[in-house]
């Protein structure tokens, strides 16, 4: 039987999802869940690396971003949804795959370096924000997938993940360190050598002004205050794109090309969401020449978000309606997705000759 080769890749509860979750990630999940098997993990352990004191938070955070996956057109009969802290395979698997990462290793990551910049936490930081990288390997290796589709910041926890299963295979399955990446598995390995990609935007500016340090645009981000949600309506577009930064001088670029921290971020936005490359092509032009103004620039933006969000709107309405209904979609992806990762482990723990005894996991 021909399987299709799995994907694995999640969010993690922090509010819900907006359009540069969308353009780096999501939208890469849609174009392939017809021909893989994907697995889309909602990593609430993960938001209490910094949320512990917001648990009500976290627990309406899931729900949200299982409705928000349900709207933009994840579907339930083909994909797996699934809650992280009800995987217990997970966890056991990054108590043996947290043996084989360094610590200095760990200490290295750029992404560790900068959320502990980022969310202000210094020096404080709890010991368990420094254990979530090795989670998040063994969120990934759990499902052995094929590819991982994230945005461009998770790349140095890819990477570590990269590097922890050739480690594995080598020490435990007896995998030659001269095999090739793509040839881990049929080498004998248990865990593939796993792949990004990328989404078609890699990082997303949000609405606001740019940073006053650098004069670069900031990303999109809930916590920057500069986001446009999936879930916003139809007016909450318009306000927020007429309230859109942009250039009163106009020197900020405008043309394609440029990386979008310099851009203008209104054609930043045109760029990667209107479709009618004609349009945007001789707007640019009438809009550096200064014949067209912000409004006219801005209201067109303002109909093709609305275009993009208008389906998902209605589609969020209906599973808003059903809660229910959303919490068995998760059973049903959470029930799969054990059935993959408790293989998984009963392999792994194979391989390090830990394999004592057989157990069976039930979810009511
Ligand atoms: N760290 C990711 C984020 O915050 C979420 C995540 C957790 C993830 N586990 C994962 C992404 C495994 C990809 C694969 O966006």
């Amino acid at each position: 039987m021909f399987t299709k080769p799995r994907i694995l890749t999640g969010d993690t509860p922090t509010g819900k999802l907006h359009l540069g979750h969308y353009v780096g990630s999501v939208e890469n999940r849609l174009a392939l869940q017809d021909d893989y098997e994907c697995f889309f993990l909602i990593a609430n352990k993960h938001a209490f690396t910094t949320r512990a004191d917001k648990p009500a938070d976290i627990r309406q955070s899931v729900i949200d971003i299982a409705t928000d996956w349900l709207a933009v057109g994840i579907d339930p009969a083909k994909s797996a949804m699934f809650i992280q802290s009800e995987v217990p395979a997970i966890d056991e698997l990054a108590n043996f795959l947290g043996m084989l990462v360094q610590y200095a290793r760990l200490m290295r990551n750029p992404t560790l370096k900068s959320e502990m910049i980022d969310k202000g936490l210094a020096e404080n930081y709890s010991f368990g924000f420094l254990w979530y990288p090795i989670g998040q390997i063994a969120d990934i290796l759990a499902f052995r997938p094929a590819m991982v589709p994230v945005g461009e910041d998770q790349l140095p926890h890819l990477e570590l993940t990269r590097e922890v299963a050739r480690k594995f295979d080598q020490l435990y399955c007896n995998v030659d360190p001269q095999t090739p990446d793509k040839e881990y598995v049929k080498a004998g390995g248990l865990f593939p050598v796993i792949e990004a990609k990328l989404g078609r935007v890699r990082r997303l500016v949000g609405t606001g002004a740019p940073s006053a340090n650098t004069g670069r645009l900031l990303k999109m981000s809930k916590s920057l205050n500069n986001a446009i949600f999936l879930s916003d309506d139809a007016d909450a577009v318009r306000s927020k794109v007429m309230g859109m930064y942009t250039d009163p001088k106009r020197i900020r670029m405008t043309d394609p090309g440029e990386t979008d921290a310099e851009k203008n971020p209104l054609w930043a936005f045109h760029e990667t969401f209107n479709a009618d490359s004609a349009w945007v092509d001789e707007h640019r032009d009438l809009y550096k020449n200064g014949k067209v103004g912000d409004v006219v620039v801005k209201r067109k933006l303002i109909d093709v978000l609305n275009a993009l969000l208008e389906p998902i709107r209605a589609r969020r309405k209906q599973f808003e309606q059903r809660p229910d209904d959303v919490i068995d979609i998760l059973r049903a992806g959470t029930i799969r997705a054990n059935a993959v990762a408790e293989e998984t482990l009963a392999l792994a723990k194979k391989a390090m000759r830990q394999d004592y005894f057989i157990r069976k996991l039930t979810i009511d």
